[in-house]
């Protein structure tokens, strides 16, 4: 079976996205990074949300504490002080394994030869990890990553969260030349929630069910105090497309990463022009391309396969069966 590693932020839609990803997948190891709040809070979170999900054999394992050159930037204001608003939950009775998730990362994708990495926060440790250990380009199988946009972005308009956060990271993992998913914020709004959802919830008798109605509950209000119409389960999107990937609809395009533009930092910029290289079958055609100068930047091989539709409806049907399994 597959081992999946979740390099993770927890973060509100990263517990979501573990609860759904520990139920349907060979999860081998949970690591963390700095980026919905600080690595100690972080870690201890994805330790709690484990406890809660009865998932102790699952390691978490510590990651790096800060981005590859900028200070951290925390979101407070959408996942609460703890990363955990919304939710109490007991402090975890166990610890963290020995050494950093960089070196687990490359232990495991170097040991198996299907990793699957579900990246759900900054890209920092998977950067760091390709590039102590180039090979890992040949082991890893896909990387599902919840960053980037087609459209707009989050934090600034033209960026999203996890890539501005260390968008040097972001920019060396999508030159790699492993195979992408990117779940960007054009794909995870489509799955808005809010009260109505969140009432279906608190319907399933449970701990996790709970638990997860709770910080739904946090999160749709700071999300509407910003002016969004429910809150986008951003995080389970990227673990969606490994579960039930023909729930989503792909695009193949090139996709780069801004890291010098004082407007654009932290941008995707994603080709999606008519003839783009790599694109649907049916829609290629370099012709044009062929006769015009290399100069007007021709479209490049796509490098990522981009989420641009999903079944909503589905989406939430299955979380919500998964929740009642707990
Ligand atoms: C991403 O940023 C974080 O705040 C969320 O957990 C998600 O991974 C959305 O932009
Ligand atoms: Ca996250």
């Amino acid at each position: 079976m597959t081992s999946v590693i979740i390099d993770c932020d927890p973060g509100l839609d990263d517990a979501i996205a573990i609860l759904l990803a520990i139920k349907h997948l060979n999860v081998v190891g949970i690591t963390t990074v700095s980026g919905n709040e600080s690595i100690e809070k972080v870690t201890t979170n994805a330790l709690k949300v484990l406890e809660l999900g009865g998932a102790t054999h699952i390691p978490v394992v510590r990651g790096s504490d800060r981005p590859l050159k900028r200070d951290p930037v925390y979101a407070p204001h959408f996942h609460g002080e703890s990363g955990m608003g919304g939710a109490d939950l007991p402090a975890p009775t166990k610890v963290p394994l020995e050494g950093h998730a960089v070196e687990f990362i490359i232990e495991v994708g170097m040991s198996a030869s299907d990793l699957v990495l579900i990246s759900i926060g900054p890209l920092t440790n998977i950067a760091t990890a390709l590039r102590k250990e180039p090979r890992l380009r040949e082991r890893v199988k896909l990387i599902s990553m919840m960053g980037g946009s087609v459209t707009n972005g989050n934090v600034t308009p033209a960026a999203e969260f996890n890539v501005y956060h260390d968008a040097e990271a972001a920019d060396i993992v999508f030159r790699a030349k492993i195979p992408i998913f990117m779940a960007g914020l054009n794909l995870t709004g489509q799955v808005l929630v809010g009260q109505k959802e969140i009432g279906v919830i608190r319907t399933i008798n449970n701990g996790a069910a709970q638990v997860v109605a709770d910080l739904l509950n946090f999160y749709v209000t700071a999300s509407e105090r910003l002016g969004a119409r429910g809150a986008s389960l951003h995080d389970p999107c990227a673990v969606m497309a490994v579960i039930e990937p023909d729930m989503i609809e792909f695009e193949s395009m090139h996709v780069v990463v801004e890291t010098s533009g004082d407007h654009t930092y932290g941008m995707t910029v994603c080709d999606r022009r008519a003839g783009a290289l790599g694109r649907r079958k049916d829609e290629r055609s370099n012709s044009v391309w062929d006769e015009i100068d290399d100069q007007l930047s021709r479209p490049k091989q796509a490098n990522v396969e981009v989420g641009v539709s999903i079944d909503r409806e589905r989406f939430f049907f299955f979380l919500v069966e998964t929740l009642q399994r707990y």
